[in-house]
């Protein structure tokens, strides 16, 4: 089936299977491969996009549907006048090391910030609870929230 959608401001078309998931598409058919496949059971957070402005796991959404939708990467986050506030909070704050969590700690700490834009210390830890790291500890990640949160 024929899915058309917008993806990171642009429309898009893919053609997809029924049971395929959003992330297949965005990584396998949309070439978006920021977004990344670590468990593709909700588990992990590392798949995480924005679909009309909400966070979702891409692994546990049909493409069909965001059919008709809006879905934002981490590719999408930057813009014209450079990477996102929380993309540059992460290298600043040197929170990345494998990177494979990366993608989506800096979608969902977007998403974050957009709902608390101040957020507090157990705010970030409950928001961000969904997104695992195998590698950091944390708490480079969350010194980088607090970096994006106050630039
Ligand atoms: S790959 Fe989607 S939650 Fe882990
Ligand atoms: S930096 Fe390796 S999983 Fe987070």
């Amino acid at each position: 089936m024929k899915i058309r959608l917008t993806v990171n401001g642009e429309p898009r078309e893919a053609d997809v299977w029924a049971g395929e998931s959003l992330l297949t598409s965005l990584r396998d058919t949309l070439e978006l491969p920021g977004s990344k496949n670590a468990c593709e059971q909700g588990e992990c957070g590392s798949c995480s996009v924005l679909l009309d402005g909400d966070l979702v796991c891409a692994c546990l959404v049909l493409a069909a549907q965001a059919d008709g939708h809006e879905v934002t990467t981490v590719e999408g986050l930057r813009d014209d006048q450079g990477l996102h506030k929380v993309q540059r909070a992460f290298v600043e704050a040197g929170a990345v090391q494998c990177g494979f969590c990366t993608p989506g700690l800096v979608v969902a700490t977007a998403a974050l910030l957009e709902r608390h834009p101040s957020p507090s210390e157990d705010v970030i830890r409950e928001e961000l609870s969904g997104n695992l790291c195998r590698c950091t500890g944390y708490a480079k990640i969350f010194d980088a929230v607090r970096l994006a949160a106050g630039s």
